[in-house]
């Protein structure tokens, strides 16, 4: 039925430097964190974002780590979020002993509403989590606000969002803190990686000892000091050079990697329209403002069994697309370390009936053309539901 091609979720894509890069840093004989490419990696990061510093970490889920230890965060105090995220969203403060709180997410782009922040926060809430979900901005304006309004800080998780904007600003350096991710499925990528973004001179300082494993070795390397010594809670947090000299190859591509996948974005687009119109499945909204990464693509089915069928479909047709993300709230962790501020229906509903389609930079045009034409045979075997 597939014609004997397979379409998988994601294949890394790489530009063909990144040997020449890691051989340069194999070289150079630094292989451990902070060397000359992740020097490199680090300003060009905040040539792009306008942040005051930019820290490489071994992950974005690192880089919230880190993120939750810059806040202070300790027992007991509440950090609201979206349930609709990945789990180290939530984990970098729960580890922390701090609990999420959960809000419900705008049904248009699956972030978090922040006409529901105010409701949730309490006496001992410190934090709001942005979560930029697939590359789309949440309503920063809407967002700043509210916690300017309640002396809260702002953590931009932006991992989806390397090279997007909200009204011209880059994604990432709005808040007072945001994390990036270069994880393989990501736009832009090394295997496994991360940034921490920064806008506060004060929180820069902290930043670098909690980044060197808790101690003040930078300062010791710029001689400052004459030994370094542990002088604060940090962690093992910098990206190993190798990882870092494969970042590199990809940032002097991420306009190329950013466009090619914005075109595949757009002619997924283009091609549902008849869907959407039909009432099989409706497409991303992208709201005034968003400039977004083409980071990923998906379709909304009217119903869960709807998704479960066209994902097994298409599975048939050779074609590999996935469901998003089950929601935080009513996983086992999520009951145990963080709770709902009341009912949750956006969230539950998109997590059940939304379906991700294979979107990766390699992707040749028969292979989009594979996607389109397997999605339109799959949903054709339906038949319109009378309502929505
Ligand atoms: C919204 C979100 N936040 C954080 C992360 C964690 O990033 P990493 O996989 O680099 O640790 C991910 C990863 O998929 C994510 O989707």
């Amino acid at each position: 039925m597939s014609g004997g091609r397979y379409v998988p979720f994601n294949r890394p894509y790489t530009t063909g430097r990144e040997l020449e890069h890691i051989a340069a840093a194999i070289d150079g004989g630094h292989l451990s964190g902070n060397g000359p490419f992740a020097d490199r990696a680090e300003r060009y990061l905040e040539a792009r974002t306008g942040c005051a510093r930019a820290f490489l970490t071994h992950s974005g889920s690192a880089a919230l780590e880190m993120a939750a230890l810059l806040v202070g965060l300790g027992t007991g105090d509440e950090v609201i979020m979206p349930s609709f995220t990945f789990t180290t969203t939530a984990g970098a403060v729960a580890l922390r002993g701090a609990v999420p709180v959960f809000v419900d997410i705008r049904p248009d782009t699956l972030n978090i509403d922040p006409a529901r922040i105010e409701a949730a926060i309490t006496g001992r809430t410190r934090a709001i989590v942005a979560v930029h979900y697939a590359g789309v901005a949440c309503d920063m304006d809407a967002v700043c606000e509210v916690a300017r309004r309640h002396g809260l800080v702002v953590i931009e998780d932006a991992a989806h969002a390397v090279g997007a904007t909200w009204r011209e600003r880059p994604l990432g350096g709005i808040g007072h803190l945001g994390a990036l991710s270069f994880h393989e499925t990501k736009n832009v990528i090394c295997g496994e990686g991360g940034a921490l973004l920064l806008r506060d001179s004060e929180l820069v300082r902290r930043a670098e000892v909690i980044h060197e494993k808790g101690t003040n070795r930078s300062a010791f390397l710029r001689d400052e000091v004459s030994r370094y010594h542990w002088a604060e809670l940090g962690s093992s947090f910098p990206m190993s050079e190798i990882n870092a000299a494969f970042l590199w190859a990809q940032l002097g591509s991420s306009d190329m990697i950013t466009d090619r996948r914005l075109a595949i974005w757009h002619h997924y687009f283009d091609a549902f329209g008849d869907v959407e119109e039909q009432g099989l499945a409706t497409r991303p909204v992208v709201p005034d403002g968003c400039r977004h990464n083409g980071h990923l693509f998906r379709l909304m089915l009217p119903d869960e069994e709807g998704r479960t069928t066209l994902i097994a479909e298409l599975e048939k047709r050779g074609v590999n697309a996935v469901f998003h993300y089950v929601p935080l709230h009513s996983s086992p962790a999520g009951l145990r370390y963080g709770r709902a501020h009341g009912p949750l229906p956006v969230t539950d509903q998109a997590s059940a009936r939304l379906v991700r389609l294979p979107l990766w930079p390699g992707m040749d045009d028969a292979d989009v053309e594979h996607v389109i034409e397997a999605v339109h045979d799959a949903l054709a075997r339906r038949t319109a539901p009378a309502h929505r």
